[in-house]
């Protein structure tokens, strides 16, 4: 049951063209297609087919007979003589019934589809593979009261009214795609519409689909799409391309967003957003998600993947693009910052855990469980190498060329690395190893500075550890963005510079350097990799008060910080450095933008604390960090309360500026409640009561939330009764719950794991609860094992209805190795409970068994 890339073979027989017709209901569908089938490399047609109850099947107008087929493990063989014939079939399926939210489905009355990776195959035979593309027309037939609305990718051709109050609608769609594109949508919904001009003038009428009571808090995705569009004309050169772009969202959804061509379909967490409903956060991730999908329209649907292990090439490229689109709305040192943290957070601990994979993997059991940091995030930033490796006017050379030489295409991520070579007359030969090899290479810096002849000599060396399946690693071609400052003078000293480390060892003599200097190195996080560099906390606290590359002040703050945990971790005490609050203060005192200051002030996370040690110990990372934080809470008290107060009383806005000011706001009053200022406890609670916004709200409850005081449960009652009939802040009520460090944490999840609005089927919500908890270090790591029980529990209880959201909640407990031994063998026993489960889900079953392996 493994796929493997070398096994590639291209289609045996092609599909120009598919009809499908659909009876809607939502416990009985009944899908008739029509395919146009052409042989290819040959042999018979073999058509995916998953859960579907056939009814009949014909060929070229001749009803098959039993002998004439076989349907047996989710495939349907037919021999055929000729070369090009059309095979019709009628299924029935029942959305209803479908739980796991993959293929054609019911969302709260409506009906949606979700194909990508493998969902066709849910609602019809097909081959379900990236590089079959086809021309689709849809019909669909449905009642009239219930599903007003019948939305397909494409155009809408025809339209009209059936009987028995039904009514009907058949699109179009003039680009060749292949099915995992394919969308439907059937409801009662509502549309907030607007309108783009293109630069070559195509007037594109945009929708977006939601319940009528929502449309108002569109507006936000509405304006993101905009100017989206308009971002891939100036930036890319790329234009849309249909004279309709509509998105529907849903509130059943098994990840963040899809790009079916021209229908998106967007979990309703990155659509809806207003003010009293969204945080900052909330209304920078809707911008984000709606730019990427609507940025796949060239990156992922003009040129799509070959196969599946070519994902990052739409992924990784589409991930990059939105992440430029947002640096070039906002704050881009800020964005940087977030992104590198999330790299951080979650790739460098798959990358180091059983699960690593290069960001082409080479095989794998379940296709879904490899929509993972590495494809997305780590696929981003080896695009981001590329760019800056070429230069923007080669890296958009590149793009160019590729966008020129495969339109229309199913490619692979070598068609897009020669795109660029052949544009710019280059040899990428080293840097592909990006894609094929796993793991996080180190880097280990040293450096001489020599008075007499002004110079500098650094000593670079490369390793990558060893990772599943690759035992030895080739060294990366690496781009060090470095730049020196004067030890004495605080001044940039000449320009920065961009060092390729290609070999394992190399030393790099830089000339003039006019006084002793302190090396930056990998700023702006030029390559995604981990820097062994002995510095001291000196050059450090230096660096966080002089360079100029905030992204390169904000590290240089977190690794005095770092330095500062992990020693007073190692002593066994609790003792914060004086260093890193003089540095803190300086950062608070500098001036500096207050998005920016509110990011590089905090502690790191306490998982990236435990991937900095041999072996993870919860209980005293949480103690040492919880320790430093009421140290910089009381010994900085004035200045966080200057902090507070010099940013607390403006009318609510949505801008850069105003976003920051409500960050580093947020940001002081967390340090005051973490030092047990009585006043800050009771000006986060007044904060939760009066404010006029859901970033100033939230942040005070997940404050209070943690804490052992009686507005704890106040605030938490408050909070679910004025939003108990809204799903998405109902989600943040069980996530601050989930994530909060209060010593009873695991009690208060265990029992709201039984609330009356907790649910598995929900995606949002179980992630919510269960998905939060698994990042809740402390508490899910509680040495007696209890919140692995749970959680395993609860991976159980989900599996059989939605195995992917199963898959992902179990990914945790495969960290095992990286705990000591008591915990170690009590994350494996669970891990082995689950594995001995009959009836055990394809993804659970790969992500567990690799995670004993
Ligand atoms: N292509 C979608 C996006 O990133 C995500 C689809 C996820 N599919 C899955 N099986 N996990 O925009
Ligand atoms: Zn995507």
């Amino acid at each position: 049951q493994v796929t493997r890339l070398a096994d590639y073979r291209p289609p045996a027989w092609t599909v120009p063209a598919i009809a499908l017709d659909f009876d809607l209901d939502d416990k009985a569908t009944r899908v008739t297609s029509r395919l146009t089938v052409e042989r290819g490399e040959g042999g018979p047609l073999v058509l995916d087919g998953e859960g579907l109850r056939l009814i009949s099947l014909s060929v070229d107008g001749k009803p098959l007979g039993d002998g004439d087929y076989s349907y047996a493990d989710d495939k349907l063989t037919i021999t055929l003589n000729g070369d090009s014939h059309i095979v019709e079939s009628v299924v029935e399926i029942s959305p209803i019934a479908n739980t796991q939210l993959m293929g054609l489905y019911a969302s709260e009355g409506m009906l949606c589809t979700q194909c990508e990776a493998e969902g066709f195959r849910r609602i019809t035979f097909f081959p379900d593979r990236p590089d079959v593309l086809s021309r689709f027309t849809v019909k669909m037939t449905a009642d009239k009261a219930r599903y007003p609305v019948l939305l397909s990718n494409g155009n809408r051709v025809a339209a009209g009214e059936g009987k028995d109050g039904r009514h009907w609608a058949e699109w179009e769609d003039p680009f060749p795609k292949p099915c995992y594109l394919f969308a439907l949508v059937a409801g009662d919904l509502s549309a907030l519409k607007d309108e783009f001009v293109t630069a070559s003038g195509r007037k594109v009428e945009l929708g977006i689909w939601v319940r009528e009571a929502d449309v108002p808090r569109c507006r936000h995705a509405m304006d993101a799409l905009k100017s989206s569009m308009r971002w891939d004309e100036q930036v890319y050169g790329r234009e849309y391309d249909l004279d309709l772009f509509n998105i529907v969202a849903v509130s059943d959804f098994n990840f963040g967003a899809m790009e079916n061509k021209g229908l998106n379909i967007f979990n309703s967490k990155y659509i809806l957003a207003d003010a009293d409903t969204a945080t900052d956060l909330d209304f920078d991730n809707v911008a984000a998600v709606v730019a990427h999908e609507y940025f796949h329209n060239w990156t992922g649907n003009r040129i799509t993947c070959r196969d599946w292990f070519q994902l990052s090439l739409k992924e990784g490229l589409t991930v990059y693009r939105d992440q430029e689109f947002s640096a070039d709305h906002g704050s881009r040192a800020v964005k940087r910052i977030e992104d590198v943290r999330m790299l951080r957070a979650v790739q460098f601990q798959e990358d180091s855990g059983p699960l690593a994979h290069p960001v082409r993997p080479e095989s794998y059991m379940e296709i879904s469980n490899f929509y993972t940091a590495t494809i997305y995030n780590k696929g981003a930033e080896v695009i981001r190498m590329l760019a800056t490796l070429l230069g923007a006017d080669r890296y958009r050379a590149g793009c160019d060329l590729y966008f020129d030489r495969h339109d229309g295409q199913a490619v692979t991520i070598e068609d897009w690395v020669k795109a660029h070579e052949d544009a710019n007359g280059l040899d990428l030969t080293q840097f592909r190893r990006w894609y094929a090899q796993a793991g996080t290479p180190r880097v280990a810096v040293s450096s001489r500075y020599d008075a007499a002849s002004k110079s500098l000599e650094i000593d670079l060396a490369q390793s990558t550890p060893p990772t599943p399946g690759q035992d030895s690693k080739a060294p990366f071609h690496i781009p060090l963005d470095v730049a020196l400052f004067g030890r004495d003078s605080g001044a940039r000293l000449g320009d920065p510079r961009l060092i390729e480390l290609k070999d394992s060892s190399a030393t790099i003599r830089l000339d003039d350097v006019a006084e002793p200097p302190v090396l930056s190195i990998n700023r702006g996080f030029s390559a995604p990799i981990a820097i062994d560099a002995p510095q001291t906390r000196e050059e450090l606290a230096h660096l966080s008060a002089h360079d100029d590359d905030p992204f390169a002040r904000y590290e240089a703050l977190q690794r005095l910080a770092l330095l500062t945990l992990t020693d007073a971790i190692r002593r066994g005490d609790e003792v914060a450095d004086p260093a890193l609050v003089d540095a803190v203060a300086a950062t608070l005192d500098s001036g500096l933008d207050p998005a920016f200051i509110g990011e590089a002030v905090l502690l790191p996370s306490e998982a990236f604390i435990g991937d900095q040690m041999p072996t993870v110990d919860p209980d005293a990372i949480h103690g040492v960090r919880e320790a430093t934080r009421r140290t910089l809470g009381s010994q900085l008290n004035d200045r966080w309360w200057s902090a507070y107060r010099a940013n607390r009383d403006n009318r609510y806005e949505l801008n850069p500026e105003a976003k920051g000011r409500r960050r580093l706001k947020n940001v002081a009053l967390g340090y005051l409640v973490a030092d047990a200022d009585p006043k800050a406890v009771s000006t986060t609670f007044e904060q939760f009561g009066d404010a006029d916004n859901m970033t100033d709200r939230l942040a005070a409850l997940g404050l209070l939330t943690s804490l052992e005081v009686g507005e704890r449960e106040a605030a938490l009652a408050a909070f679910h009764a004025r939003y108990k009939n809204d799903p998405l802040v109902l989600d943040k009520w069980f996530a601050t719950q989930a994530l909060s460090t209060h010593p009873d944490a695991l009690d208060q999840v265990i029992a709201l794991s039984r609330h009356a609005d907790f649910s598995r089927t929900n995606p949002n919500r179980f992630r919510a609860l269960i998905g939060s908890f698994g990042a809740n270090q402390p508490r899910f790591h509680a040495a007696d094992g209890g919140g692995y029980a749970f959680l395993a529990n609860e991976v159980l209880a989900v599996d059989g209805l939605n195995s992917q959201s199963a898959a992902r909640m179990v990914q945790p407990l495969t960290r095992w190795r990286r705990f000591g031994a008591d915990r170690a063998a009590l994350m494996r026993a669970e891990l082995e409970r689950i594995l001995a489960t009959p009836g055990l889900s394809k993804d659970v079953y790969e992500v567990v068994s690799k995670g004993l392996a």
